[in-house]
């Protein structure tokens, strides 16, 4: 089998390359970064038309995933062109060139749990309503729909993955990131945005990289959205307060009550659509924090 993972210098992208070379895959990647590693076939360039289109002629591919985009929620209220571009523009044409060079190849777009925005009932499936409040989660809404829209006039199978909040070893932002940086001073008392009530759900990288091959694997791809997530809901003070144990960080958390634009207060992932196709979460964050801190103080 040969996969191609678009973005794979990142967080995710590194992590379905190490998954899909146990695998036994051929595998070759896509990032702006200089190659890291030498076990796969690499093209270093920025996702346009014309690069993407000479990597789709030179290989007949059995599955792509895009994981390349900004990940950065901030980001795309202060910059949303950058957002645009990379998590809407950059599908399109990955799609347009699959049509055009790969047809018969299998796409798996990541899209966010930022599509529902701050969800009316919480489990939330994925028949909720939809409804972003950041430019990132609009951007992948329409990212959704373009791989619906190749799918149903061209027949390009797809599937889309609404991951909820990834955390493990590679992961530079986000909470647990910032949490590790603020807290490197050891200062007794630490501020974090938010009132102490957010709460997100959880899922451990190689819980995610299992769960995407799980659906890609399917026979037939339909452009069928999934959520990707543990299904269990977690504060963010307590994980935040397990990471800095882990870290051996004697630090008092206090919230400032401020709330970031775009940034929902609780998530919780209706996941039975996921589990029907045998997904089972394997890594609880009382087993993935201690992993992740074991990373971050390599850092
Ligand atoms: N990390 C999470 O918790 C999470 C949750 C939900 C969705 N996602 C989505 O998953 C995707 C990957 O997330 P991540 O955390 O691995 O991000 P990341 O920033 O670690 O990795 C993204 C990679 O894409 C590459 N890239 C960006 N633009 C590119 C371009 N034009 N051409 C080639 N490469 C390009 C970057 O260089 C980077 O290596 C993003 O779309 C993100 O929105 C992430």
């Amino acid at each position: 089998m040969k996969i191609l993972i678009i973005g794979s210098e990142g967080f995710i992208g590194s992590h379905l390359i190490n998954f899909y070379l146990l695998k036994g895959y051929d595998v070759i990647g896509v990032d702006l970064f200089e190659q890291s590693r030498s076990n796969i076939t690499y093209h270093q360039l920025l996702i346009n038309h014309d690069t993407l289109s000479n990597v789709l002629k030179q290989h007949s591919f059995d599955y792509c995933i895009n994981a390349a985009g900004n990940g950065d929620v901030n980001l795309s209220v202060s910059n949303p062109e950058l957002d645009f571009k990379s998590n809407t523009f950059f599908t399109f044409q990955i799609l347009e060139g699959i049509r055009l060079y790969n047809p018969t190849c299998k796409f798996l777009y990541i899209s966010s749990a930022a599509v529902y925005g701050n969800p009316e009932k919480l489990p939330v499936s994925e028949s909720d309503p939809v409804k972003p409040i950041s430019p990132y989660g609009w951007h992948k809404l329409l990212s959704e729909n373009i791989c619906k829209e190749y799918f149903e006039l061209y027949n390009i199978q797809s599937a889309i993955v609404r991951p909820f909040s990834v955390y493990g070893p590679g992961l530079k932002k986000q909470i647990l990131w910032d949490l590790f940086n603020k807290s490197s001073n050891q200062n007794a008392t630490l501020e974090l945005w938010g009132g102490g009530q957010e709460a997100r759900d959880f899922i451990y990288i190689d819980d995610l990289v299992k769960a995407i091959d799980i659906i890609i694997s399917q026979p037939n791809l339909k452009a069928e959205i999934y959520n990707v997530a543990s299904g269990e809901m977690t504060l963010i003070k307590d994980i935040s307060t397990l990471l800095l144990i882990n870290l051996n960080r004697k630090i008092h958390i206090v919230f400032n009550g401020l709330i970031h634009k775009g940034n929902p207060i609780q998530w919780k992932a209706d996941v039975s659509k996921l589990f029907a196709l045998g997904f089972i979460p394997t890594i609880h964050i009382e087993e993935g924090i201690p992993k992740l801190a074991t990373w971050l103080k390599t850092q």
